[in-house]
């Protein structure tokens, strides 16, 4: 998980903005075009005014991405996250990556997702300062900076956002840490140059990937990402 000035960018296509009804076959377009995570985004209504999908959908997708060998990336937007990580876990999920502020006993949290054998993730929303991440910074695989409110696909990007992502790099630096950086939310190839400048390492994009011709739409992130002087996928 160590990022280096080589390591390649990840894209985590959010099957969000994928077409449910045909979830399986939209979401293979952007895996076969090169796409290295699938990023699931769960939503309940409670933490996020917005309902998705369960465990029991994503595990329609767990075959098609462990014959790619692709990772399921959980972005749990739900309150209690603690009572469905089991469900994640045995779903597929590779990383389970919970919200800062849905999580009183982060530190717990973050321990029953690795007891699970899973990688763990925390999220910030915007206006959740990074502060909040110092103490369990060392304990984490990945730090998921969202860079709008979360709820809905297709909102437009926050631009403070690629300013945080460089005080986090700055931080984790500072502490030694290995965690990934992760952006979600309005990301295009667009914004890709800052963000990776910046020191993002994993860009999630819904509207960006699934809207319109999925294989152009990737190999356009891949373009962004090589003139910013990182490879996609
Ligand atoms: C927002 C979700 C995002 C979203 C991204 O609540 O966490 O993953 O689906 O979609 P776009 O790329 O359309 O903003
Ligand atoms: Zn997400």
């Amino acid at each position: 998980m160590e990022r280096t000035a080589s390591a390649p960018v990840i894209l985590a296509p959010s099957v969000l903005a994928a077409d449910f009804g045909r979830l399986a076959a939209h979401t293979t377009e952007a895996l076969d075009a090169g796409a290295e995570w699938l990023h699931i985004d769960v939503m309940d209504g409670h933490f996020v005014p917005n309902i998705s999908f369960g465990a029991p959908v994503m595990r329609g997708l767990r075959a098609m991405a462990e014959e790619r060998n692709v990772p399921l990336d959980v972005h749990l937007m739900i309150e209690e996250p603690d009572r469905y990580l089991k469900d994640f876990a045995e779903a597929g999920a590779a990383l389970i990556t919970v919200h800062e502020e849905a999580c009183p006993h982060l530190h717990r949290t973050v321990q029953a997702i690795h007891d699970l054998g899973c990688r763990a993730g925390v999220a910030v929303n915007p206006a959740t300062p990074l502060v909040t991440l110092e103490e369990i910074a060392p304990d984490l695989d990945l730090v998921l900076i969202m860079s709008v409110n979360p709820g809905f696909g297709g909102q437009a990007f926050i631009e403070s956002a690629v300013d945080k992502v460089r005080r986090c790099r700055q931080m984790l630096g500072g502490m030694g840490s290995r965690a990934l950086i992760e952006v979600d939310g309005g990301v295009t190839p667009d914004n890709t140059p800052a963000l990776l400048r910046a020191g993002a390492d994993v860009l999630v994009a819904g509207s960006a990937v699934f809207r319109g011709d999925v294989a152009a739409n990737v190999q356009a992130f891949r373009q962004s990402a090589a003139s910013a002087g990182r490879q996609v996928a």
